[in-house]
């Protein structure tokens, strides 16, 4: 070939290179933006897990601030509407805490599809939380390890934010937001750090939840014990009652799965009980727990453990407490799940809504969709109209 000529075939093979890979990168911004859950599958989750899994995080909490994620194209079909605490859930699928731990992504989650979410563990005072690394892959588990320890910007931080995003942001449709305290590592009165953030965030919040079961703080989990229950259950139902605003916030308590028997008893007890009265439970957190059966290298890391391990110990301890509780007090089921089954699984069991995770730590937001579709399919399956219908169904099968 002369050289005019190599020079027009390398000019060609330029142009051709511009175009293949501007033709990829506009196929990914389309497939990432448009949900596509093939394309997360074989491409976007498999380059995520190369991160380190906290800066994985980071980064999907940013994308999320910034909108990168689009809405499903189709509204929530009627029959996952569901209402509990007076607010109408366009669909029962929540995201858990510990994503949008400083509040930074509230809409851009909303937008998802998730029926609602959680913001926190949200502490008084600022705190940075444990060393790195804290958070751990269990990839061959389909599970997360994470000790981060209540990393948080504070109340005031978050409590601006979350008033910037209405006043400022001018958010047409709010969505239903949770927030979930926690309490500071030095803090000397637990239950006045809770009270605090009763005192603040219930002005604003759809939902508060007392978290008292993070295992990555420690003596947090004690105040899960009778005496420390009633105590702090008593001072935040005052400090909520006596809130100003015009829509008070039911107030939620979040449990562990590594309950005793007696502990379950105990707190039913409690949550029961006129004086202590809470309008709803969270079931559950993370275990500390680890079986026999975990693969990863990393089981062996301290913190606690969330994604398919924890499933079924967690519909257990759900299952145990809506019992207790005659199924008068709503629960919110999380832990394990990643499929429509696995959420019909906690409805069944006694939960009126759920929450995911990890599930969306290994496959992206396209799991909401996903878990949505697989959840109306099971519903119709079985002849239920709505999801209230449906809750708590395997105790009734036994009566
Ligand atoms: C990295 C990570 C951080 C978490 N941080 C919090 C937290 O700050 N507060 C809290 O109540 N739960 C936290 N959780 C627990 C989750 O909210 C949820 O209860 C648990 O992970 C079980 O659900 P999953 O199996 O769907 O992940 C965290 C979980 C993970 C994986």
């Amino acid at each position: 070939m002369n050289p005019e000529g190599w020079t027009l075939f390398m000019k060609q093979v330029r142009d051709v290179g511009i175009i293949v890979s501007g033709g990829t990168v506009c196929f990914s911004c389309i497939s990432l933006y448009e949900g596509n859950e093939k394309f997360y599958k074989q491409f976007i989750m498999p380059a995520v897990q190369l991160l380190n899994p906290e800066t994985a995080h980071r980064i999907g909490v940013a994308l999320a601030k910034y909108h990168v994620f689009q809405k499903p194209k189709t509204p929530d079909p009627p029959i996952l509407k569901t209402k509990v605490w007076g607010h109408e859930f366009r669909n029962p699928i929540g995201l858990a805490a510990g994503f949008d731990k400083h509040g930074e992504a509230v809409d851009g989650i909303l937008k998802m599809g998730f029926g609602f979410l959680e913001v926190g563990s949200i502490t008084p005072k600022p705190q940075p939380g444990q060393v790195k690394p804290r958070v751990f892959r269990l990839k061959e588990d389909h599970a997360i390890i994470n000790r981060y320890g209540f990393n948080s910007d504070g109340h005031k931080v978050v409590y601006q934010r979350l008033v910037d995003r209405i006043q400022k942001d001018k958010i047409k449709e709010p969505g239903i937001l949770g927030v979930n305290l926690g309490k500071n590592k030095t803090s000397l009165d637990a239950a006045d750090d809770y009270v605090q953030g009763v005192r603040l965030f219930g002005q604003l919040a759809d939902f508060l939840v007392i978290n008292i079961s993070s295992p990555n703080t420690s003596g947090l989990r004690d105040l899960q014990a009778k005496a420390n229950l009633e105590n702090l259950i008593s001072k935040v139902v005052i400090e909520r009652n006596q809130l100003k605003c015009e829509k008070k916030p039911p107030l939620l308590i979040k449990l562990s799965p590594d309950l005793t028997e007696q502990d379950k008893v105990d707190i039913a007890e409690v949550v029961t009980n006129e004086k202590c009265l809470v309008e709803g439970l969270i079931i559950s957190n993370t275990t500390v727990s680890r079986s026999e059966n975990l693969k990863s290298e990393h089981q062996t890391e301290t913190g606690g453990l969330s994604g398919e391990p924890i499933k079924h110990l967690s519909t257990l301890v759900l299952r145990d407490m809506y019992r207790l509780t005659q199924g008068k007090i709503p629960i919110i089921g999380v832990g394990g799940i990643s499929s429509g089954k696995d959420a019909y699984e906690k409805i069944k069991a006694g939960a009126c809504l759920v929450e995911l995770y990890t599930a969306m730590a290994y496959e992206g937001p396209v799991v909401v969709t996903k878990i949505k579709r697989e959840l109306v399919e099971l519903l119709e399956a079985d002849g239920y109209t709505s999801i209230a219908d449906a809750v708590g169904a395997d105790h009734k099968k036994k009566t």
